[in-house]
């Protein structure tokens, strides 16, 4: 992944304090999309500016460390894609845990790791090669069912909020709303009001949110596609082969087999699973 081992350590060892929030992510489910709806929320519906970056206001732990995340001014908005046991816990720190489906999430996975050139040596990979690694669990971040289970099983602890990618596209309105929710009477105030809720909608939506880039990732070759790629549910259809959708419909039942996550993706019509 390309970050600082000492970073990374260093975030393992954050200290979680109340009134932290978390978004925790697998890579590719939405974090960008999240992070940007949390920090408009913080600055009343204003959207994120050009000149500034999302991963300086609400960074990713475990590649800017703990010194750099205990400086942030409260509350903390803190970005991870650790697994639910590496998590920093705090009791009253809360954690908004996004999931997408993964054959989504894996093709979303594919155009990330080669567009990151500087990051990784796949710029002439494949998506059946990527496939390989994904089904593998052999990717940054590991197996993609070893993160979304356990994370699920939480999903009913009162400090722990589960969206999916999924719902949240289908009614973005709700999904901001239940954030806001989630985090408190400050907040439900806030997207009580029309102006800050429509702005942020506005602001968060795809179209918007394509537009200045840099405020989310570093550049990317201009062949490639952007960070902010297409958007949709269901592009995973126009790369897996059916031997591919075979795999991982397997593996997902299987993993799944018995656990909240078994039918998360089934009933996209609420923002909270
Ligand atoms: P695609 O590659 O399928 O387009 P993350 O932020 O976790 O890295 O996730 C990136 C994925 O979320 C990309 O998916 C990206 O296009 C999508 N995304 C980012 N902002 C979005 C938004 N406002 N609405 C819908 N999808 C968004």
């Amino acid at each position: 992944m390309g970050f600082p081992p000492e970073y990374f350590d260093s975030g393992l060892a954050y200290q979680a304090q109340a009134g932290d929030t978390f978004i925790v992510t697998y890579p590719k489910c939405g974090t960008t999309w999240t992070q940007h709806i949390l920090w408009m929320l913080h600055h009343d519906g204003e959207p994120l500016p050009l000149g500034k970056n999302i991963n300086l206001e609400v960074p990713h732990l475990e590649e800017v460390g703990s010194e750099f995340v205990a400086a942030l001014p409260e509350p903390r908005l803190i970005k991870t894609h650790l697994s639910y046991e590496l998590t920093p816990y705090h009791p009253q720190a809360k954690y908004i845990y996004v999931a997408r489906n993964p054959f989504d999430c894996a093709v979303s996975f594919y155009y990330h790791t080669k567009g990151f050139i500087k990051h990784y040596d796949f710029a002439k990979g494949t998506f059946d090669e990527f496939f390989e690694c994904f089904i593998a669990g052999e990717v940054d971040w590991g197996d993609y069912f070893d993160h979304l289970v356990p994370w699920i099983e939480h999903k009913h602890e009162l400090n722990v909020l589960c969206l999916t990618y999924e719902a949240m596209k289908s009614d973005p309105k709700a999904a901001i709303i239940a954030i806001a929710t989630f985090l408190g009477a400050a907040y439900i105030k806030k997207v009580e009001n029309r102006r800050i809720l429509e702005s942020i909608l506005d602001h968060t939506s795809f179209t918007r949110m394509s537009k200045d880039q840099s405020r989310w990732s570093s550049e990317r070759p201009n062949h490639l596609p952007p960070f902010i790629r297409k958007g949709e549910v269901g592009d995973w259809k126009s790369h897996f082969s059916a031997s591919q959708t075979q795999k991982l419909t397997q593996k997902f039942r299987q993993r799944t087999a018995g656990t909240e996550a078994a039918t998360i993706f089934q009933n996209a019509s609420s923002p909270v699973i």
